[in-house]
């Protein structure tokens, strides 16, 4: 068992040594045969690379240039063109053979089942799209989604698309604040919700979530809720509408917009260094040209396979890698609603099993957990199906990746570990199936991706050595601009260091150019692989009687990866007490949902600090977990 995730650099020393070559097998069904060949080609001309990635979609109008730099670091992809990324994932597969495959299974805890041909999904979508319509909404508007993963939270993401409507999908594991903060952010017209999901045992209240929600919010006009549930619920005659009845009688053809390829698809919010969430803005051009490459490249996918990606789509992972990735490459995505461990720990492989996946795209810390039930409840199951297996979300140690490569893939099932980011749209540094592997390397840029580790200044720092990571070129599907916050794109992601794309994670690169991901470098978290700022929890903290000041940092976890730990500083008249403690977890687990895991509470008279008055999160890290101060100098208290 990993004592903590926090990489132990001998581990990481003595895999850097190993490779895990591919089998004879993999290489002769790989999609790319020759790995090292075909990054030497892309790297000649990234730009032509992805000039022929985006052939394989379909345009209603050719592009008129491949990439425009001249506004940067508002970078543009296949202007001139006009495309939809829901024709390219759903309708062009129903002038095919392809519209009698499945495209969705789903599952959820308590065993319910459901199924869509592309057919039926695609009829499914347009009675969607002519309602929608019906009710005013139209190319440029925004759509709220807050939903646990049913298929309707596929149709929704579609219709918009195939309008031209911008979704925001909320994660349902936010709180009813942190909903309504993103669609007044956004200024969304309408949500879409359901009545209730079932998760560890316990059903969870979408509905009143969003009721509260909607009270601090003025931009919504209507409540669309999927009954998912038996139970009574609140019913607002003049917002709420069953989506049942939404749909009932609509036609099943709809018309799709023609959108320009630098048009919003969609927003999806993000955490970053302040308390206020980033709007990440993707188009209908890049980003699907981007994503249809790497499910394809990355996961080997072809024909009728099954991908099981165990995200959420209320993440990137699972706009691209549930939703999106699978239908544009036109096979069948398994959508799972629970957790993997209910009834019994063996749940995760019994679906693996029943459902013949062939491909299974998970988290580090979700193989940590399994892994601590041990071996004997993957053994239970064949899985004879499974070709591939990946990871994504926070470093994997060697020690998790070696199980799931012996206990999961039986030796045989390479693993990609795709390192990536909301911002980036799809897997930037990954192997391809026919790469040499190492147990915890996320291996080499995507090919037309050129990465870096990098100094202060830009400069590229020598093997072996911890630096910055880079992007020194773009790509079609990265992030167009903040919503609403050009100022904030700019000062992020181009300001930081000059000319290149800064990511905010540190990393090394080893003597054969694999790529080490240490962790993030700014005051961002990643609990069980979930992004979440310290100010955003810090400001949570704040938002209660009792607190003066509050300084949050992630201490390691065996299971979760990183866990919150907060020094908190009481007003007067407030006691100490283990009461308050509880009291201020309720508080902001309220405020921020059940993605902010508070691990331990510290109560202190003062807060290191630095002259200008910024909290050192740094020194009191290092107190919490034994290490070196470093230096100090700038400290005052
Ligand atoms: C951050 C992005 C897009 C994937 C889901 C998370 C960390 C992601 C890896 C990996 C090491 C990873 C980074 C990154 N991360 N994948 N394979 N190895 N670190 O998306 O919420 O936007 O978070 O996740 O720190 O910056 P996200």
């Amino acid at each position: 068992m990993p004592k903590k995730q926090e990489r132990d650099l001998t581990d990481v020393l003595l895999s850097s040594q190993k490779k895990y070559k591919p089998s004879k097998k993999i290489i002769k069904e790989a999609n790319v045969k020759d790995y090292e060949k075909t990054l030497k080609q892309a790297a000649k001309d990234p730009v032509k690379f992805w000039e022929e990635a985006a052939s394989e979609l379909s345009w209603f109008k050719p592009w008129e240039k491949v990439f425009d730099d001249s506004k940067k670091p508002f970078f543009k992809w296949f202007t001139g063109g006009k495309c939809n990324l829901a024709y390219n994932a759903l309708d062009r597969h129903i002038e095919t053979k392809t519209k009698k495959r499945t495209a969705i299974l789903w599952e959820d805890e308590i065993g319910r089942t459901r199924k869509y041909t592309y057919q039926q999904l695609y009829w499914e979508v347009n009675k969607l799209v002519n309602a929608l319509r019906g009710i005013g909404v139209k190319k440029g508007d925004r759509v709220a989604i807050y939903m646990p993963n049913i298929p309707e939270i596929a149709t929704a993401m579609l219709a918009c698309a195939k309008i031209g409507a911008m979704h925001s999908v909320v994660y349902a594991g936010f709180s009813s604040k942190a909903l309504a903060d993103r669609i007044n952010d956004a200024r969304a017209k309408v949500l879409f919700t359901a009545d209730g999901s079932f998760r560890r045992g316990k059903i969870v209240d979408l509905k009143s979530i969003t009721d509260d929600a909607i009270k601090e919010t003025k931009s919504i006009k209507k409540v669309i809720v999927v009954k998912n549930n038996n139970a009574k619920i609140k019913f607002n005659k003049r917002l709420d509408v069953w989506y049942h009845d939404f749909i009932k009688g609509q036609p099943v053809e709809a018309k799709c917009a023609k959108m320009d390829a630098e048009d919003p698809a969609f927003v999806l919010y993000t955490s970053g260094t302040t308390s206020k969430p980033k709007g990440v803005v993707h188009v209908h051009g890049g980003y699907p040209v981007g994503v249809l490459r790497t499910i394809k490249w990355v996961f080997d996918l072809r024909g009728d396979e099954v991908f099981w990606c165990t995200a959420d789509p209320g993440w990137i992972t699972g706009h691209s890698y549930i939703i999106y990735g699978p239908l544009l490459a036109g096979i069948t995505t398994l959508m799972y609603e629970g957790v993997p461990d209910i009834p019994k720990p063996d749940r995760i492989w019994k679906v693996v099993e029943k459902y013949k996946v062939n491909v299974l795209y998970t988290a580090p810390t979700l193989i940590r957990a399994m892994m601590r039930y041990g071996a004997e409840w993957p053994a239970k199951h064949k899985m004879a199906s499974l070709r591939i297996l990946g990871s994504v979300g926070e470093p994997i140690n060697p020690e998790a990746w070696k199980w799931y490569y012996r206990y999961v893939g039986k030796n045989r099932c390479p693993i990609m570990d795709t390192w990536w980011q909301t911002e980036t749209g799809m897997n930037m540094i990954t192997p391809l199936p026919a790469a040499s592997l190492k147990a915890g390397s996320a291996c080499k840029p995507f090919p037309g991706i050129i990465a870096d580790v990098v100094d202060k200044k830009g400069k590229q720092v020598p093997v072996g050595k911890g630096g910055y990571l880079v992007i020194r070129n773009q790509w079609p599907s990265m992030i167009r601009t903040i919503f609403n916050n050009p100022k904030r794109y700019i000062k992020t992601y181009w300001g930081q260091i000059k000319g290149v794309y800064f990511a905010g994670d540190v990393a090394f690169k080893d003597k054969d150019g694999y790529f080490w991901i240490q962790g993030r470098t700014d005051d961002v978290l990643k609990i069980a692989g979930h992004r979440i700022g310290t100010a955003e929890v810090e400001s949570a903290f704040v938002s209660h009687k009792a607190v003066v000041e509050a300084a949050v940092i992630g201490v390691p976890d065996e299971v979760k990866g990183e866990v919150i730990k907060t020094f908190v500083i009481l007003k007067e008249g407030f006691k100490p007490t283990d009461d308050l403690k509880i009291e201020l977890k309720k508080h902001v687990r309220k405020t921020l949902g059940p993605v902010a895991v508070i691990k331990d509470i510290a109560f202190l008279d003062k807060l290191p600090k630095t002259r200008s008055g910024k909290i050192m999160r740094r020194v009191l890290k290092a107190k919490e977990l034994g290490q070196e101060l470093g230096d100090t100098s700038a400290m005052v208290n």
